[in-house]
């Protein structure tokens, strides 16, 4: 992927894991050539009023590759990802079929070379995400899988789970869970309160999500292994996530920008492109998802982008599949919604995540010479209306279409070329 021009970004003020500076950054042949100010090269991209921070890391994106390729794929979804200001993402494993065995994690690695960002596949924990039998992971990890889910649904069985946590440990790889206990959650399709109660549609409680990482907290006790909570979306979730990190146990979570920002109001009007999983909750459970976001408790921002096409999305509400898009809204989202301090919205997009996914050596780092060129640069001041195009997705189901937010990618550098200059994607 790397540019043979060298080029420099300029004007900008860094942001990353060392703190904040003024400077501007040399890029050539793949890597950060020299970092200072009134640096010179051949090409200029202007960074004047712009943040330029490690590129953005997500831990949590369908690209629907194989098998639902009028969705979305992998080049469509890293453009999507590039144009968010995204240098790398984790590609889940609910594919058809899923990603849970070597050969299909090679052919989504064969298909993601030519992608617009790095693409890192994360591997079923079980044999067709279907709970019952454990998946091949050590041969998924020989190829470099570190991140293992069944995302779309969480594993039912305790015994198998704790199985699970066991194999991981051993193979050094990270466990993520979907929380949804289907006892539950069958048969409905959002959140269980007032507003399910007022438009007579079949609801979730928040336990369906607590349950769960309830147990997998226990058994990280257990096994004294790792895990990863995809998605929180309940203020319970959030205490219980901060009680475990409190008792030193290895657990980690995210967040994605639609609990952070939307509400179980939103399907007052049976949209289906509100309905997701796990569902959009109460004003106080945003509430707790933005607090936990603040103050550490959830370690990064994960998309869990998931396209849908709009056949499929336009059913009654009740029949709809679930999820959202949001590569290209997390950013400005974050900015307008949560009020961080720049660097503090750095790591949870870029640094943290890039730990929790196993590549902290070429993503998330600090913006030094002889560091891997993975950068975005961004205009936290800029704003904009959302549309409901999608953008550069191959779907278009976009729930904050009319909504004016604020920050804006101007420039994406992946693996040393500029794969997104002035906000165009550049192939
Ligand atoms: O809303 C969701 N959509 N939640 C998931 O866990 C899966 C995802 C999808 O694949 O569409």
């Amino acid at each position: 992927m790397s540019d043979p021009v060298e080029f420099v970004i300029r004007g900008g003020r860094i942001v990353d894991t060392d703190g904040e500076r003024s400077g501007d950054v040399v890029v050539s042949d793949g890597r950060i050539v020299a970092v200072g100010p009134d640096l010179r090269a051949d090409r200029v991209l202007d960074a004047g009023g712009c943040v330029v921070a490690p590129g953005f890391v997500d831990l949590h994106t369908h690209l629907r590759q194989p098998g639902k390729e009028e969705a979305e794929t992998i080049e469509t979804g890293s453009r999507a990802a590039a144009l968010g200001g995204f240098t790398c993402v984790v590609a889940m494993p609910n594919t058809t079929p899923a990603i849970d065995s070597a050969a299909v994690v090679r052919e989504v690695q064969h298909l993601a070379a030519t992608a617009l960002c790095e693409v890192v596949v994360s591997g079923a924990i079980t044999v067709g995400r279907a709970g019952e039998a454990l998946s091949p992971m050590a041969e998924m990890a020989q190829l470099g899988v570190r991140i293992f889910t069944d995302d779309g649904t969480g594993v039912q069985d305790d015994r198998l789970m704790r199985r699970a946590f066991e194999y991981a440990s051993g193979l050094g790889v990270t466990l993520a869970q979907h929380c949804e206990v289907t006892s539950l959650s069958e048969g409905t399709c959002m959140h269980e309160g007032e507003w399910s109660a007022r438009l007579g549609l079949p609801g979730q409680p928040s336990e369906a999500e607590e349950l769960m990482v309830m147990r997998d907290i226990a058994l990280a006790r257990l096994t004294g292994g790792r895990i990863h909570f995809q998605h929180l979306s309940s203020a319970g979730s959030v205490a219980m996530v901060a009680a475990a990190k409190a008792g030193g146990l290895a657990v980690t979570a995210e967040a994605t920008p639609h609990h952070f920002t939307l509400t179980d109001a939103a399907c007052a009007g049976y949209d289906p492109v509100f309905k997701v999983h796990p569902p959009l909750r109460s004003s106080g459970d945003r509430d707790a998802v933005r607090e936990g976001l603040r103050d550490g408790t959830i370690d990064a921002i994960a998309t869990d982008h998931a396209p849908h096409p709009i056949h499929e999305k336009e059913r009654p509400f009740d029949e709809a599949p679930p999820g959202m898009l949001g590569l290209e809204y997390a950013l400005a989202l974050a900015i307008t919604e949560l009020n961080l301090d720049v660097a503090d919205l750095v790591a949870l997009l870029s640094s943290r995540p890039a730990a929790i996914a196993g590549v902290g050596a070429r993503h998330g780092g600090p913006i030094v010479e002889g560091a891997p060129a993975n950068l975005v640069v961004f205009d936290p001041d800029a704003t904009w209306t959302i549309d409901a195009s999608g953008g550069a997705s191959r779907s278009s189901n976009v729930p904050y279409v009319g909504r004016t937010v604020r920050g804006r990618v101007r420039h994406t550098v992946a693996g040393g070329e500029a794969v997104v200059i002035d906000g165009n994607a550049q192939r």
